[in-house]
């Protein structure tokens, strides 16, 4: 990670290409990241992805891939096929599809960033439990993240309220991509345990992933630049 790079990835989750296209042509790639998820990809198709990058975003492709480990090393190759910066796959997917899919993006050139999902934050203990994971969430996070950091992926997916104990356990090198990042001035949303900015940044993370604060703001623009000039008091 470089000191000047944008620490912002904005969320783009809209229904229709037009208004998503209405902010992209507002913000600038040296400014933020883009992350296309399930939505967008499944109306639009990688075609969607390949005119994002066209216009100078690196996107964050947040497709969560969990399959056999053949299936998702090849969908990740895919997905490094069409120029992506960083793509996701589930931790708890186990250490050999997460390993086989690093040991196939490193025979590229230009490897992508591949990011590990932990524990979704919708779940709550009953329901984790439930589904096979004994302990609480934070226990699961800890351990899932510990295992993808081993199985050589690049970070993990978490919350800003996990970034601490996470950075500490795993070091410097390893990325901490959170969403729940509000401003302080922001509406909440559907987010219940969020965080600033700059709070998120002082607890360790790498990215911010900021949807609706600069998606839905009136001046999407000036929202992104005060998440930014907050990230950089924190980091001078
Ligand atoms: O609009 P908002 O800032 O809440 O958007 C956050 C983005 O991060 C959404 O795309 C959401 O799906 C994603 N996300 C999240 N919480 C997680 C994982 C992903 O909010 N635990």
């Amino acid at each position: 990670m470089s000191e000047n790079e944008p620490r912002v990835i904005v969320a783009l989750d809209y229904p229709r290409e037009d208004a998503a296209w209405r902010l992209i042509d507002r913000i600038q790639g040296d400014l933020c990241r883009l992350k296309i998820g399930k939505e967008m990809f499944t109306r639009l198709g990688p075609g969607f992805v390949e005119k994002v990058i066209a216009r100078g975003f690196e996107v964050f492709l947040d497709l969560k891939y969990h399959d056999i480990p053949n299936t998702v090393a090849a969908a990740c190759d895919a997905a490094a096929d069409l120029g992506v910066w960083m793509m996701n796959v589930h931790a708890s997917g186990g250490r050999r599809m997460m390993h086989t899919a690093v040991e196939r993006l490193a025979q590229r050139a230009h490897r992508p960033l591949l990011i590990g999902v932990t524990v979704l934050t919708s779940l709550s203990e009953a329901e984790l439990n439930e589904i096979g994971f004994p302990g609480s969430p934070e226990q699961n996070v800890a351990r899932l993240a510990a295992l993808a950091k081993d199985a050589g992926l690049d970070g993990v997916v978490c919350s800003p309220r996990e970034a601490a104990s996470l950075r500490e356990a795993s070091g410097d090198d390893f990325l901490l991509v959170t969403p729940g990042v509000r401003p302080a001035s922001a509406s909440l949303d559907d987010q219940t345990r969020v965080m600033t900015p700059g709070d998120a940044i002082r607890a360790g993370s790498s990215y911010l992933v900021v949807g609706r604060p600069i998606t839905a703001a009136d001046d999407p623009l000036a929202a992104l630049h005060a998440i930014n000039a907050e990230i950089q008091a924190v980091l001078s």
